[in-house]
């Protein structure tokens, strides 16, 4: 059986992501795919754990270093438990997140050494990648908008800094020209329907797929 493949959603707060997901998946289902959607932080019960421990509390409870190691530890499960297993059985996987968040939001948002991260990537996952990462870009101010107009309050990652988040969105548009091949940057700031075709044309052309 043909091994599935891993698509990823990256950008920062509010990018759509979510959204996304969600109408891509019954896309791929509709194209004759199995589908498995899942998230990061999270994806198993164990990891989803984890993630309470990094979206609730206050901001400054965890060292850069704690957050990237607990990141890396909720997606060892993730990738073990979840998507391997998925990928071998032939289904595709769409996760809303995954590494790239890491380097971009403890790496370039954090400043922690990238080469550090790079390592703690290697060391976890040898070198497991996804097919496929779409990541949305928009101003970080139309992003927090768009987060804080979805739910009050907001979690961890949404309470800090807005010069916090100008540097994840600098960094995930440096991993989309550092890594052209996988990676493809969308403009997100555009509307709805705008950015879902964006998305479906690159899934279509990038993986040979037909999504009509
Ligand atoms: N292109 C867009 N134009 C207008 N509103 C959008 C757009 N994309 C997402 N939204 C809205 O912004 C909010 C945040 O989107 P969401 O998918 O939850 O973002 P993320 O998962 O990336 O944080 C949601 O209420 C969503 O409906
Ligand atoms: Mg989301």
């Amino acid at each position: 059986m043909a091994r599935g493949k891993f698509i990823t959603l990256e950008g920062g707060e509010g990018a759509g992501k979510s959204t996304h997901l969600a109408a891509l998946a019954p896309r791929l289902r509709a194209a004759g795919l199995e589908v498995v959607v899942t998230r990061e932080p999270g994806g198993t019960p164990g990891a989803e754990e984890i993630r309470r421990l990094l979206v609730e509390g206050p901001v400054a409870r965890w060292e850069p270093e704690t957050e990237a190691l607990l990141h890396y530890a909720a997606r060892m499960e993730h990738v073990a438990k979840v998507i391997r297993p998925a990928l071998a059985a032939g289904r595709w996987v769409i996760s809303d997140r995954f590494a790239d968040s890491t380097l971009a939001y403890q790496g370039y948002g954090h400043g922690l050494d990238r080469a550090w991260i790079a390592r703690l990537d290697a060391l976890m996952l040898g070198g497991f990648r996804p097919d496929l990462t779409v990541i949305l870009d928009l101003p970080v101010k139309t992003g927090l908008a768009r987060a804080a107009a979805r739910r009050k309050g907001g979690n961890r990652y949404e309470q800090m800094a807005r010069v916090f988040h100008a540097r994840v969105r600098k960094g995930f548009r440096a991993i989309a020209r550092r890594e052209p091949k996988r990676c493809v940057l969308i403009d997100a700031s555009r509307d709805l329907d705008a950015v879902r075709r964006a998305i479906f044309n690159a899934v279509a052309h990038r993986l040979r797929i037909d999504l009509e």
